[in-house]
């Protein structure tokens, strides 16, 4: 018993290229987007708004996302960790913004410098004045399925996280496998326990493929009736902050097999591989989907 129709939200412009050693010029950055913009994904995570020094692959985040053509029938989103973030999305006018924490102390002291109890007043005053701009705020929470330092997590720290965030105005959470170590089990015992308290359509999963899990992990999570998935075009990305993490689920791989299952998505295939093959040539190498494994020696 599938949804009919399911969301994709690309993230490749943000978790893609921020873990990628070669840097994507801001021209090049700027033209990749407008191409996702017209492959009928209706959201994309345009950059990240973050301290140059931490993520330089993304330090010219305000010319890109200053720059880009918007294309009306798409949300354009940015991550930010602070005020600081939250003052530049605003000036750039991206229609969303995203804020993110983790579930395990290591990670989130590794990735934003501060404790996780930190972390949430921080977040309070972003979320309150992102909504006071008019925009609407996501959530994500790393290591939900496992932590590169501590291991498995409590479910309970993820659902009380997610309790705070919702609480503070966020309007979708997202649930990082940041690591890629989600089993299709670890996801439906998660689920059972989320789904207690929270609409399935107040969830989305964010699976790193780095065990080749994710698409099961999708799956699963359909069964549950969750439609919003991030995935990054090619498989790009990783997390600087989580060793060893690879890209994201590839989102030609998702359409392919959400196209399969008879899942609506609105995502045209070839205008998505055109777009792979250009930000394969810049970036000079092949990118690890299986769809664009198809063209490694064309
Ligand atoms: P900090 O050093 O604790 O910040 O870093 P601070 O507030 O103490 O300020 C120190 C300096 O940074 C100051 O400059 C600030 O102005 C500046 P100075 O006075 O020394 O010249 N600063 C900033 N500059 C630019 N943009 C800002 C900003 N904020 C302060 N927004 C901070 C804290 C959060 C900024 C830092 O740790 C950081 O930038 N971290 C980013 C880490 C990151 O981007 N990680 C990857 C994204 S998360 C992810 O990939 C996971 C996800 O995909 C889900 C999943 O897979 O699990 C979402
Ligand atoms: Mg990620």
């Amino acid at each position: 018993n599938w949804p009919k129709s399911v969301t994709i939200k690309e993230v490749g412009p943000r978790d893609g290229l921020q873990n990628e050693k070669l840097i994507l010029s801001t021209a090049d950055k700027i033209e990749w987007i407008n191409q996702l913009s017209f492959t009928g994904l209706s959201y994309l995570e345009v950059t990240s708004f973050v301290h140059p020094k931490w993520i330089p692959q993304l330090a010219d985040a305000v010319e890109v996302a200053r720059n880009i053509k918007k294309n009306p029938l798409v949300t354009y989103a940015a991550l930010v960790p602070n005020m600081k973030g939250l003052e530049k999305a605003i000036a750039c006018s991206v229609d969303e913004v995203s804020v993110f924490m983790s579930a395990s102390e290591t990670h989130n002291k590794q990735n934003i410098n501060k404790t996780i109890s930190e972390t949430f007043p921080v977040l309070q005053e972003v979320i309150a004045e992102a909504i006071a701009e008019g925009k609407t705020v996501r959530g994500y929470i790393s290591t939900v399925f496992g932590c590169p330092y501590e291991g498995e997590v409590d479910y309970n720290q993820v659902l009380n996280i997610c309790e705070k965030l919702f609480t503070m105005g966020i309007s979708e959470i997202s649930l990082g496998d940041t690591i890629g170590v989600a089993s299709p089990r670890q996801v439906e015992n998660f689920l059972i326990q989320a789904l207690k308290l929270y609409q399935p359509q107040s969830l989305a999963m964010h699976f790193h493929d780095t065990r080749g899990m994710a698409l099961a992990n999708i799956v699963k999570a359909l069964d549950y009736g969750i439609t919003t998935f991030d995935s990054s075009l090619g498989g790009l990305g990783g997390c600087p902050y989580a060793p060893g993490a690879s890209g994201n689920v590839a989102t030609d791989d998702l359409v392919y097999m959400f196209d399969k299952m008879l899942i609506h998505t609105g995502v045209n295939q070839e205008a998505l591989v055109d777009s792979a093959l250009f930000v394969q040539e810049k970036l000079n190498k092949t990118l690890p989907s299986h769809r664009m494994a198809m063209y490694s020696d064309s």
